[in-house]
């Protein structure tokens, strides 16, 4: 197990896992594509050069974070900026009322039974204004038993708070919960929260997790508590 940059946190591995907490964006759906799509359609309308590329620097940012980020120092005035996020979200919505189930990402329905099953606690911390919509559309409500973002805390990912606020919701302590994410920005947050964190996707993005896997597809909880919980 990598713990490359928190050498120093003391060792939590023992310690059995009572709850997992997903990321939303790019670990139960992929949305990656509609917020490329949008993020886009912004920057033309305004002639800001951004590329699919660019894009993918932005996940787990906040939507205004990701506009300060697409921005490269251009100052504008708050208006201005406020106006820029309404338009976006409202071209993202029209891509959200087209989801269903159809959307989950490969493996993410069997996972959630899993849990269920093994009497995991559920929570979803997200950077999305749209978590409660989307998980909605998804229809996978009933199966998470906690859902949260980054609005409902002080500071966003990569601070730790929106982790830790899921948690403090589901009754646990960080010491109890694994992070599934797909994004730098998440993986630290994790991270500062003392969590353990598995990282989905591009080993560049989510290097520092304590795992990273290509995605939830094939993934039982016994796998993860075989890697994590050793012996427990
Ligand atoms: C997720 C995505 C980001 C997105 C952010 C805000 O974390 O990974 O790419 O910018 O959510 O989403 P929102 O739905 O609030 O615009
Ligand atoms: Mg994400």
């Amino acid at each position: 197990m990598t713990r490359s940059r928190f050498d120093s946190l003391a060792p939590v591995d023992c310690h059995p896992l009572r709850g997992v907490i997903f990321d939303m964006d790019g670990v139960l759906t992929d949305t990656i594509e509609f917020h490329y799509q949008t993020w886009q359609r912004l920057a033309d309308e305004e002639g800001i050069p951004f590329s699919r590329q660019a894009n993918e620097a932005l996940r787990g940012l906040s939507r205004r974070d990701s506009l300060l980020r697409i921005l490269q120092g251009r100052v504008l005035p708050e208006a201005t900026i406020q106006e820029l996020l309404e338009r976006k979200n409202r071209y993202f919505r029209s891509f959200i009322e087209t989801m269903t189930a159809d959307y989950l990402l490969p493996g993410v329905q069997v996972f959630l039974k899993d849990l269920r099953e093994a009497g995991i606690k559920t929570a979803v911390a997200s950077a999305s204004q749209n978590v409660y919509i989307v998980i909605e559309k998804l229809g996978i409500a009933s199966d998470i038993d906690v859902i949260t973002n980054v609005y409902d805390v002080d500071r966003p990912k990569p601070a730790p708070d929106v982790f830790l606020y899921a948690a403090q919701q589901l009754g646990l302590g960080p010491e109890d919960c694994v992070v599934f994410e797909d994004a730098e920005s998440g993986v630290e947050a994790a991270r500062a929260a003392q969590m353990r964190v598995i990282g989905l996707g591009d080993a560049a993005q989510v290097g520092a997790a304590d795992w990273v896997l290509p995605g939830l597809e094939g993934v039982r909880w016994h796998h993860i508590q075989a890697k994590l919980n050793p012996g427990v």
